[in-house]
């Protein structure tokens, strides 16, 4: 059995076990068990600034015409709404685009945790032919045709070309930025108790004491494990080609285990699962119950949850759309339908 297997079982049945011990004391014994998400430290305006840019900037695509928010629209939570991602050549993905709100506060970046950081996890979309179906060297070359990204480039890194490295790391600091505090469950955790509702804190008392909170815990709800999908019951959804943690760590084991998304945002971030096949959140919650946990909740219990997850709503990044600078007369064209 896998360390993460273990992991996920021991939790499970801790966080039962002290429900048991609490049940009629007041659920606040487990608000240790979260975090409220933090403004970000130590920022490089410089290479915020520029990466914003390079993530509106559809010219890093091939087709001219597919952005990193294309996929991650910063008006829809961080993600396009669709069950799989729609790439080059209006090719359909194989599995739903997370958001990146937050995602600086996970253990590692894709379902499958692949990419250990964003900095590592920004060049891949560029190249992957089912994305933007760039390479790295077009990619550079499109932006060193153009003088004011070659000067930005230059202010912010001190070196005279622009490489992927600086591509990369400019996006990640930018990343780095969409983080969304001061949620109404961040309010009731920083003290402000009267900040949930009598639905929403039953919501949170299920949420806890049904034993969610042993794979949704930390700042994120999440983020910070990988677990198997359907560990009561088998989840319809697996399939081949999209096993998950296997994927990297090569081990049977880990097949169907996937990073634990956030469930910050949750209520913008539909459909839900790898797969992208629950479209709601009170579909979602009922499948977490029964494949998760072995519970049904009543319909009430139901919408508790859900009224819960609405709670991790958090102040979305505000800032201005990012003016690009034009093409130069030597920048390549987009090629869209070739
Ligand atoms: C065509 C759609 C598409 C485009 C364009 C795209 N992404 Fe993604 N992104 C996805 C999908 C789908 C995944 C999940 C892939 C996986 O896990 O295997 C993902 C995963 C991610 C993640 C990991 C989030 C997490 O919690 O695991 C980050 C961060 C991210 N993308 C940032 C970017 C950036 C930055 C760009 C631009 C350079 C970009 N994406 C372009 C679809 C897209
Ligand atoms: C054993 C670990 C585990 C437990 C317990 C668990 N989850 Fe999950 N949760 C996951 C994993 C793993 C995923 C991603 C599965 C996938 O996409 O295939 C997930 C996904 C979700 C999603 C969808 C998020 C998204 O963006 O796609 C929601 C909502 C959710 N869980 C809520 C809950 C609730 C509510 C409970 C308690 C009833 C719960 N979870 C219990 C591991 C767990």
């Amino acid at each position: 059995m896998s360390a993460s297997r273990v992991f996920s079982r021991t939790l499970v049945s801790m966080a039962v076990a002290t429900a048991a011990a609490f049940s009629g004391a007041a659920h606040a014994q487990f608000d240790q068990m979260y975090a409220p998400v933090a403004p970000p430290k130590s920022i490089d305006l410089g290479k915020v600034e520029l990466g914003k840019k390079l993530y509106f900037d559809p010219r890093l695509s091939k087709s001219g015409f597919i952005s990193c928010n294309s996929c991650h629209n910063l008006s829809m939570g961080g993600t396009d709404n669709i069950k799989t991602s729609i790439g080059d050549k209006w090719q359909q993905g194989p599995i739903n685009s997370p958001t990146v709100l937050n995602s600086s506060l996970n253990l590692a970046q894709f379902w499958d945790g692949r990419a250990p950081d964003l900095k590592a996890q920004a060049g891949g979309p560029i190249a992957n032919p089912g994305e933007m179906a760039f390479s790295h060297t077009l990619a550079i070359d499109m932006l060193a045709s153009i003088p004011a990204y070659v000067r930005e480039f230059k202010l912010v890194f001190g070196k005279d070309k622009p490489d992927i490295d600086q591509v990369t790391e400019a996006i990640a600091e930018f990343e780095k930025t969409l983080v969304t505090p001061n949620s109404k469950f961040d309010q009731y955790l920083l003290g402000h108790k009267e900040a949930l509702n009598k639905d929403e804190l039953a919501g949170y008392k299920l949420f806890n004491e049904s034993g969610c909170v042993a794979c949704h815990n930390g700042p994120n709800l999440g983020g910070n494990s990988f677990q198997k999908m359907g560990v009561v019951e088998a989840y319809k959804g697996n399939k081949e080609g999209v096993e998950g943690r296997s994927a990297v760590s090569g081990k049977a084991i880990d097949r169907f285990n996937f990073k634990v998304p956030t469930l910050r945002n949750v209520e913008l971030t539909y459909p839900y699962f790898h797969d992208g096949a629950s479209d709601t959140l009170a579909q979602a919650v009922d499948v977490m119950g029964r494949l998760q946990l072995g519970k049904t909740f009543t319909k009430q219990e139901n919408a508790q949850v859900v009224a819960f997850l609405k709670t991790l709503t958090g102040e979305q990044p505000i800032f201005r759309l990012p003016i690009l600078p034009p093409s130069s007369d030597s920048t390549p064209r987009p090629t869209p339908f070739k």
